[in-house]
């Protein structure tokens, strides 16, 4: 562990979302684990008018509701309370940058957190530039002898043009060190252990290459329609709310070489060079490698839910893809021709994340005995990220009895049996992450322009091409029938979840 440094957090957005049902929650267990360094102040800032004690009251209730550790005793609270401030104004007022300077200079003093802040852009992402560079203009960044950084929520541009434009903001003010640009697959457990799983166990690594792979399939499956965010989500569409950010990560884990050593840019550079690998998309191909789709009324849990046009915020004839579906092709000498297929939706049947390695079968067919009617099943190796956390292995085992069947069984390691208790949120390890200046898990600026490189042919295709018929699948259901076929042509199945 880094030496804990003492630190003042200033959380841009501080009445919305996710400041309530993540951010705080996540700095409440750190606090209550005893691992957040000690002096410290987080400061809300926001449009509405509220006191310190009324923002502490707020958050109370928050962490009631959404934190994974409830306060043991009501002293304890209290302290993290007392650590707790609130600063009112709006984002493009200097007055406000001239009062949280203020504000900060007095805590530093009267606390003793030692003049290091991280700041935290959790605001609508329209006022990130405004933000980093009134924070540029102001003293803030400049006057104190501590480490200044800052987290910068997704979505990260919503193209490559407007994500460079956001980068030159960011990198005009600090330095690429400073900035922590967050993705909070990253800090799951199952995500991080992808690493693990490769990288300090001797038997898989031989394995994990076009020899023995034949192809990968990563789903993200959510049974969640877009809930409160219509008017976000009409705007970004799957392929930019998971693909561009969490799905894409996912794939550069399972595919990137080893690092030199586990050090963020050592880890970062060998994940920008998977994205370098993808064979660019032709424009002309866009239909034949993505598969889009939107969710119509349905049935999930026995209970109708309504089709996406009618969710709030959402236009009655909106084009915005609520499923999307792809095949990469990553071409390096570990992966030529091992296609990654990836897919999520939301209003699928269940909430599944999963990565699918699945081998190829054995060269020669040696128990001929066996009902050919049968198939054997490729051996698969399923990383389940969520819910139901694990890794299974399957693999083909003789059905007890005098005749020579062979079923697919399952060794299966399950987070739960093994290590007990509930996970850390993904937001408690990242933002530890960034208090003790360690960006491994978090995106790198080139990083994010490749990701929406690999992307922007589909964006362009789709935003060029005429309106898709939409809807084309049932809430509660697996997706469009497209999706299906498209993967069959090549030969293959999504597995079932
Ligand atoms: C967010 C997306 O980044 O990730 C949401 O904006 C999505 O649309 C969410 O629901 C999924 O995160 P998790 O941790 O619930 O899998």
């Amino acid at each position: 562990m880094p030496a804990d440094e003492p630190f003042a957090l200033v959380i841009f957005g501080a009445s919305g979302d996710l400041t309530k049902r993540k951010l705080v929650p996540a700095l409440w267990s750190l606090f209550q684990g005893r691992v957040l360094p000690e002096p410290f102040v987080a400061i809300g800032v926001a449009r509405s008018a509220m006191s310190h004690d009324d923002f502490r009251h707020r958050m109370r209730e928050a962490v009631a509701e959404f934190a994974r550790v409830q306060p043991p005793a009501p002293h304890v609270w209290d302290r993290f309370a007392s650590c707790l401030y609130y600063c009112p104004g709006v984002t493009d007022d200097p007055a406000l940058y001239e009062r949280l300077g203020a504000l900060l200079r007095q805590l530093e003093t009267d606390k003793g957190t030692g003049g290091n802040r991280l700041f935290y852009c959790a605001t609508p992402p329209s006022l990130y530039p405004e933000i980093v560079t009134r924070l540029g203009a102001s003293r803030i960044q400049r006057e104190t002898k501590g480490w200044v950084r800052i987290i910068i929520e997704k979505p990260f541009g919503r193209d490559r043009a407007s994500a460079a434009e956001l980068n030159r903001v960011v990198s005009g003010v600090f330095a690429e060190d400073q900035v922590y640009r967050i993705d909070h697959y990253l800090g799951k457990e199952t995500v991080q252990n992808i690493l693990v799983f490769r990288f300090a166990n001797g038997i898989f690594e031989p394995l994990w290459n076009r020899n023995h792979v034949n192809h990968v399939q990563i789903t993200v499956a959510e049974s969640l329609g877009v809930e409160a965010r219509g008017a976000y989500y009409e705007e970004a569409g799957a392929l930019r709310d998971m693909i561009q950010n969490h799905i894409l990560q996912l794939l550069c884990l399972v595919a990137m070489e080893p690092p030199v050593s586990f050090d963020a840019d050592p880890v970062r550079d060998e994940k920008s060079k998977v994205l370098r690998a993808i064979r660019p998309i032709p424009p002309e191909e866009v239909d034949h490698v993505v598969v889009r789709g939107q969710y119509g009324p349905g049935f999930l849990d026995g209970q109708r839910v309504p089709g996406y046009r009618s969710e709030k915020g959402v236009a009655p004839d909106s084009a915005t893809e609520t499923f999307a579906a792809l095949r990469l092709s990553v071409d390096n000498f570990r992966w030529a021709g091992v296609p990654f297929y990836l897919r999520t939706g939301k209003r699928m049947p269940k909430r599944a994340s999963e990565i699918a390695i699945q081998f190829w079968g054995t060269p020669h067919l040696l128990f001929r005995r066996h009902d050919p009617a049968e198939r054997i099943e490729p051996n698969i190796l399923v990383l389940r990220i969520q819910p139901d956390e694990g890794i299974a292995l399957t693999f083909g085992a003789k059905l007890p009895g005098p005749e020579l069947n062979i079923r697919p069984v399952t060794m299966d390691f399950r987070y739960g049996a093994s290590f007990g208790g509930e996970p850390p949120e993904a937001y408690e390890r990242l933002l530890l992450d960034a208090i003790h200046g360690d960006a491994t898990l978090y995106a790198r600026a080139d990083w994010v322009d490749l990701a929406w490189e690999v992307l922007t042919p589909v964006l362009e295709a789709w935003g060029a091409g005429p309106a898709p018929k939409f809807p084309n699948y049932e809430a509660g259901t697996w997706g469009p029938a497209e999706a299906d076929a498209f993967i069959e042509d090549d030969g293959r199945r999504w597995r079932p979840l």
